[in-house]
């Protein structure tokens, strides 16, 4: 069942439109500097994410293994992150730990880009040693503990009990030897969770918010039933989610950003929100499937130059400069905002 899934899940990715709900990206606007004082020579892509140096700010967040026949997707996945330089999640290990036979699907990845920085995923149900059983199993930077009680409900096969997950997360913190990440995966994260998470012992929390791969919609597509429009748009936009998050997070804990980032415009703004890394998921898998791994290695490399090109145009010679730039916040957002407390106008008056 859970083989049949991974495929299902790839294959509605690719047949399924972003959202319906947005991002919120729409909404942040940065500021054309025509006195930026900089070389192109002098741009620097490089970052920091718990504690882990990467070349480049933007990854291949968690889709795939699990399943004999998803193997090919993640080898090529790893080979994509391997050409570009770009860290990468794999899919949630759980099958492997309980199924031996599927741990050659993650394996892969590592046998691939033997040097690259590579994320192992769970999720929150687990015990200390399964984590260290899944960093172990492909020489693992981080470990990303993925939340997804959304998705869950609109399994038929999906849990029904969600008790336990500050305790199991403050638990793995603990014990893991390697930092742990907190994600959700399309329906985003509120500072109250985020207080939680911090209080946990997380060393980064990527919002995985609402706008980009919907997995309700995945969900009910492969079960071949409708959702109400209610259901179809739940979930704090990912601009939104990250800019609460940031408001919480102390100097200790990284800003991840993830949840229908398709432009490097919206990469730009990501950073400039503070988030440390941006992650893409569904948009890698349209590219590579409909149009192959040396298309989504050109697609990658304009995005890099794009990037650069915006830190250009609004003064910033490095990733953490953006979070210098001015970053005005209008319409929904604003509003969002506003009454959940964060200070708005403090970002529109950056110098
Ligand atoms: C086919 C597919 C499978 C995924 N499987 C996982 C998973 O196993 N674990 C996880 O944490 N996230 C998983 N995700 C979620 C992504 O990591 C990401 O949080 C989400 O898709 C939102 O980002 P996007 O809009 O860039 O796709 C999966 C995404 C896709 C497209």
């Amino acid at each position: 069942m859970r083989q049949s899934r991974k495929l299902e899940h790839l294959k509605q990715t690719v047949a399924l439109k972003d959202g319906p709900g947005v991002t919120g990206f729409d909404d942040l606007n940065l500021i054309h500097n025509c006195l930026p004082d900089l070389a192109w020579s002098e741009l620097d892509l490089t970052t920091t994410v718990a504690g882990i140096k990467l070349g480049q700010p933007v990854m291949i967040n968690a889709i795939t293994g699990g399943a004999t026949d998803v193997a090919k997707v993640n080898g090529q996945l790893a080979e994509l992150a391997r050409r570009t330089g770009m860290a990468m999640a794999v899919g949630s290990q759980f099958s492997a730990l309980e199924n031996p036979e599927v741990i050659d699907s993650y394996k892969i990845v590592r046998q691939v880009n033997p040097d690259g920085v590579i994320f192992a995923n769970l999720g929150a149900h687990i015990t200390p040693d399964d984590a260290r059983r899944a960093v172990e199993m492909i020489g693992a930077a981080a470990i990303q503990i993925h939340l997804n009680v959304a998705q869950e409900l609109i399994m038929a096969e999906g849990d029904r009990e969600f008790r336990g997950y500050f305790n199991n997360i403050r638990e793995i913190a603990a014990d893991c030897p390697v930092p742990v990440i907190v994600k959700e995966v399309g329906c985003g994260i509120a500072a109250e969770a985020a207080k939680m998470l911090i209080m946990a012992g997380v060393k980064a929390i990527d919002v995985g918010g609402r706008g980009g791969t919907n997995f309700l919609a995945i969900e009910a597509a492969r079960a071949n039933r409708q959702l109400s429009v209610g259901t179809l748009h739940w979930g704090i936009a990912t601009a939104v989610s990250a800019l609460e998050v940031m408001a919480v997070l102390p100097e200790k804990v990284d800003l991840m950003v993830s949840g229908g980032i398709v432009s490097a415009l919206e990469a730009v703004k990501a950073f400039a929100i503070g988030g440390k890394t941006v992650g893409i998921a569904g948009q890698v898998v349209k590219i590579l499937a409909c149009q192959g791994l040396d298309a989504a290695e050109m697609w990658l490399n304009d995005y890099f130059d794009e990037i650069k090109r915006y830190m250009l145009l609004v003064g910033a010679a490095k990733i953490s400069d953006l979070v210098r730039v001015p970053l005005v916040i209008t319409g929904f957002s604003r509003e969002w905002l506003t009454a959940r407390g964060v200070d708005v106008v403090s970002y529109a008056g950056r110098r």
